[in-house]
């Protein structure tokens, strides 16, 4: 019996253990009330089972800390008792008898607590679905606290990130002091200027590091990265007079992020699709991006060498230190202001009225004012007020103008703002250039985005490895990123193309004259020729100025000598002899593909069934790279431009100086990221990733091009949208897709409306954000033919920005985070 009962009674304490564990997994759900706690392993689970509350030991860490995580432990939105972690495998979370939640340890002392007075006697505290823990009040349902308005080093969607400017209270991310060690860090990021908010980085909280230039209604316009559509779902809002957010949201509630600020000051994006890891990016700063690099009245130049220089009209306050590459005094003007001349009493040397110089693609200084007036008054009213120093004006935003020192300045190849500084008249014959120059734009953008570990320096090597005893086992002529050029420079290699005389092609060119350009190709200007039979070419030459092109011309004999297909231009030859380089093609009488669709005459050319005709041409020509040659190419710089046109208007894709022939790996990743702006994917444009995949976007891009007649990126920072696609696919989710449609070509096709919305249909479908969700090439031609009658919805597509606070509101999946550790050189070109 006694043992019959013990037995029992130790059942009975097995079961009660089990029940207990049993509960505890129950009452975790997503809520915790007063009477219940979380110890040990127990955890809070949203609703959607995607985020958890629980207690974690970092890596490398005997300390344990109460968190919100996304997925698993290594995604940390949110931490409790950072400064104060529990030393021991005690700690009890729970909800105290004043209603506030608290953390404590074995010796019931409080390490963490939410800390509200005049709390309620009960209360509860949920992990919602977006991943904010909320305390409420029972009795009154009200909010007491919750977690997104204390936040850590992470940023999530439907977070706002807010400041209030009257009170000057504000939301403040602060990084992780090492990647083991959560308590508070250096770096810290925040809004300011709330007039024109812009995000702020400081390290140790005071010293400002890096500014992102106010925002315009639809970006940082100091931030390049941001104009190319790759950065997009941010918002800014206002909750009443006083309080201003930033927020980050995506339209799509599959998709999620989580931004980090990370132990070396560095920002991360992660980016997750159906709660899967899809895209990594980290933001990495220039010398240029740091705060205020050049000193007052500097202007800071990546391209340039020093990068720094004193606005035109200012020279180095000490001319000693600056010339040692101290910059830090900064500039001062030359000749004083109208104003400044008056005031010192010199009225005859007061003068000519002061004039404006045009900086343009500027990064604008810190400490802007606004004021509400129209653009043409925007100049006149600084003129008017002796410390208006500059201004300048975007649509978004209005008039800005400054006062103080001019601090922060940046040249940027393309994005930023023009910028006009006030200079003494007399200035103006000086500079040699008229009132209200203009710098001209650049047509390079390089985005620089960086940061360097072992691992992925490992990767790289690991990469490079793979190819190249993929290399040594075809005994082929492709390349690895670094070794290209050596590679295909053996003569064998270019042994099985035909040779030119060099004085043939330059007989057939007229000596390369001015008159017989045709444009400018990859890596050097491109020349009609006549051969003496009759037979007319086009001959793409290597400049010599350029270093970087010989590896682009290497890769396109490499690559396209091996191909032959009726929609790929056809190589004739080659003709290499001294310091000349250059390829023959078969001529194409109606040029690119830019020069029809684009242009408001040309365009009416080309009907429906035309386009159609590129359309799938381009597809076919496309599939045969990816599938159909001997060897698996992808292009990688698929855009109108690179398709050239015959006499019939049949296309034929061109520009293979950029091709990488693989073999069957899923993706590839490079170092170096070259290709157009507007037609990259966002898995290769942000993290060098690329895959036949990133083509069949390219060709979603030109499709929706072909089909409404505008460029991808002819959209400006203050239109609706950064991009065709955005817009396009607001249209497409409003319902009026036909207006898409390019005028000249939906007037004459009723009966082809159908084909045309389908072909639109399928364009989405190939710019979806997640790459393995893009159909293949064959996929593609199936669907244009009709093959595949049934066309899937299509889902996130890449690059969609979102403007309305309200659906801001309403979307409630949303989170953003970082990553760092990846070196990635992006260089786009805007040929
Ligand atoms: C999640 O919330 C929905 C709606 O409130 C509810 O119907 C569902 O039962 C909840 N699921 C879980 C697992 O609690
Ligand atoms: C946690 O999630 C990340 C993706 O965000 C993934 O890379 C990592 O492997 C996961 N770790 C574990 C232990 O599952
Ligand atoms: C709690 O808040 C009070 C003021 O409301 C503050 O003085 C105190 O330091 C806070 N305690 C903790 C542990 O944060
Ligand atoms: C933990 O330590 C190992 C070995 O020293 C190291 O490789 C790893 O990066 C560390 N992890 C973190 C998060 O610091
Ligand atoms: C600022 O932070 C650095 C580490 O980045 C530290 O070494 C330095 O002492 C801090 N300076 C101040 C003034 O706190
Ligand atoms: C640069 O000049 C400033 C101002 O004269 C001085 O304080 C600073 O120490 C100098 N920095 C260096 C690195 O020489
Ligand atoms: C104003 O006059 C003073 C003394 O006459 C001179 O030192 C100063 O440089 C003048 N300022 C300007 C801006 O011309
Ligand atoms: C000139 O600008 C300053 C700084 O914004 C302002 O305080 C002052 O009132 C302005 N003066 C005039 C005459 O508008």
């Amino acid at each position: 019996m006694t043992v019959n009962i013990m037995g029992w009674g130790s059942h009975a304490c097995l079961l009660n253990a089990l029940l207990i564990s049993l509960l505890g997994l129950t009452s975790a759900g997503d809520t915790l009330t007063s009477s219940q706690s979380i110890t040990g392993s127990q955890t809070l689970t949203s609703n959607d089972s995607v985020f958890k509350l629980g207690f974690f030991t970092p890596q490398n860490s005997t300390h344990r800390y109460v968190g919100i995580w996304y997925l698993n432990q290594s995604n940390l939105v949110w931490i409790a008792n950072r400064d104060q972690p529990l030393l021991d495998s005690s700690g009890v979370l729970t909800i105290s008898k004043d209603g506030n939640l608290v953390l404590v340890d074995a010796k019931k002392t409080v390490l963490w607590s939410s800390n509200v007075s005049n709390t309620a006697t009960t209360a509860t505290a949920q992990l919602q679905r977006s991943g904010n823990l909320v305390l409420k009040d029972d009795s009154t349902g009200q909010t007491l606290w919750e977690s997104f308005k204390h936040p850590c080093d992470a940023a999530v969607p439907t977070m706002r990130i807010s400041a209030n400017r009257v009170t000057g209270e504000k939301l403040r991310f602060v990084s992780w002091k090492t990647a083991s060690d959560p308590s508070s860090g250096y770096y810290s990021a925040s809004l300011e200027r709330l007039d024109a908010p812009e995000v702020f980085l400081w390290v140790n909280g005071t010293r400002p590091y890096w500014r992102t230039g106010p925002w315009n209604g639809r970006i940082f316009i100091g931030t390049p990265l941001m104009s190319t559509g790759y950065l997009y779902g941010w918002n800014v809002g206002y909750e009443g007079e006083e309080t201003v957010y930033l927020t980050y949201s995506f339209a799509d509630p599959s998709s999620f992020g989580i931004l980090t600020l990370t132990p070396q000051g560095k920002l991360k994006l992660l980016r997750y699709y159906n709660n899967k890891y899809v895209l990594k990016m980290d933001l990495g700063f220039s010398v240029c991006d740091a705060y205020g690099t050049c000193g007052a009245f500097g202007t800071c130049n990546e391209k340039s060498s020093p990068i720094c220089s004193c606005l035109s009209g200012y020279e180095p306050r000490n001319g000693e230190e600056w010339s040692r590459k101290n910059w830090s005094s900064g500039c001062v003007r030359k000749v004083a202001l109208k104003c400044e001349r008056l005031k010192n009493g010199s009225q005859s040397e007061g003068g000519r009225e002061d004039e404006f110089l045009k900086l343009g693609t500027m990064k604008v200084p810190d400490f802007a004012q606004r004021l509400d007036v129209e653009e043409d008054k925007c100049g006149t009213q600084c003129l008017q007020n002796c410390s208006c120093l500059a201004y300048a004006y975007d649509a978004g935003i209005g008039c800005l103008y400054w006062t103080e020192d001019l601090i922060d300045l940046q040249k940027f190849e393309t994005a930023g703002v023009d910028l006009y500084i006030r200079l003494a008249y007399s200035e103006f014959q000086s500079i040699g250039d008229a009132p209200g120059h203009a710098n001209k734009r650049g047509k390079r953008l390089i985005i620089g985005i960086t940061v360097a570990t072992a691992g992925t320096i490992i990767f790289v090597i690991c990469a490079y490895l793979a190819i190249r005893t993929f290399h040594l086992r075809k005994g082929n002529a492709t390349h690895s990123e670094n070794q290209r050029v050596t590679d295909v420079q053996k003569p064998a290699k270019l042994d099985e193309l035909p040779l030119f005389d060099f004085k043939v092609v330059a007989n057939a060119t007229n000596d390369f004259h001015l008159a017989n350009t045709l444009g400018k190709g990859g890596f050097g200007p491109v020349y009609k020729g006549l051969l003496p039979d009759g037979q007319e070419i086009a001959v793409k030459r290597l400049s010599k100025a350029s270093g970087q092109g010989v590896e682009e011309f290497m890769n396109e004999v490499v690559v396209i000598s091996k191909l032959q297909h009726r929609n790929l231009v056809k190589l004739l030859g080659c003709c290499i002899e001294g310091d000349e380089k250059m390829l023959i093609y078969e001529f194409m009488p109606n040029k690119s593909l830019d020069a029809f669709i684009f242009d408001p005459l040309q365009r009416k050319l080309l009907d429906w069934k035309k386009r159609f005709n590129i359309i799938e041409g381009i597809a076919r020509g496309l599939l045969y790279l990816h599938r159909d040659s001997r060897l698996k190419i992808i292009h990688r710089d698929l855009k109108a431009s690179n398709i050239l046109l015959d006499a019939e208007m049949n296309p034929k894709i061109s520009d293979f100086g950029l091709a990488r022939i693989y073999k069957g790996e899923d993706e590839i990743n490079t170092k170096r990221v070259v290709g157009t702006y507007g037609y990259m994917s966002p898995e290769y444009a942000m993290e060098g990733l690329f895959s036949e995949k990133s083509d069949v976007y390219s060709f979603g891009v030109l499709l929706l091009e072909i089909i409404s007649g505008k460029r991808n990126t002819s959209f400006r920072n203050d239109d609706q949208s950064l991009s065709l696609i955005g817009y396009a696919w607001n249209l497409w989710n409003e319902g009026s897709i036909r207006s898409l449609v390019d005028p000249e070509i939906s007037a004459s096709v009723s009966d082809s409306e159908d084909h045309i919305l389908r072909c639109i249909h399928i364009g989405f479908l190939c710019v979806q954000e997640v790459a393995k969700t893009r159909p293949t090439m064959t996929t593609v031609l199936s669907m244009l033919n009709s093959e595949i009658s049934h066309l899937p919805t299509p889902r996130q597509v890449a690059f969609v920005q979102k403007y309305h606070s309200s659906s801001l509101e309403s979307s409630s999946q949303e989170n953003q985070c970082n990553s760092n550790n990846h070196v990635t050189l992006t260089e786009i070109r805007g040929r």
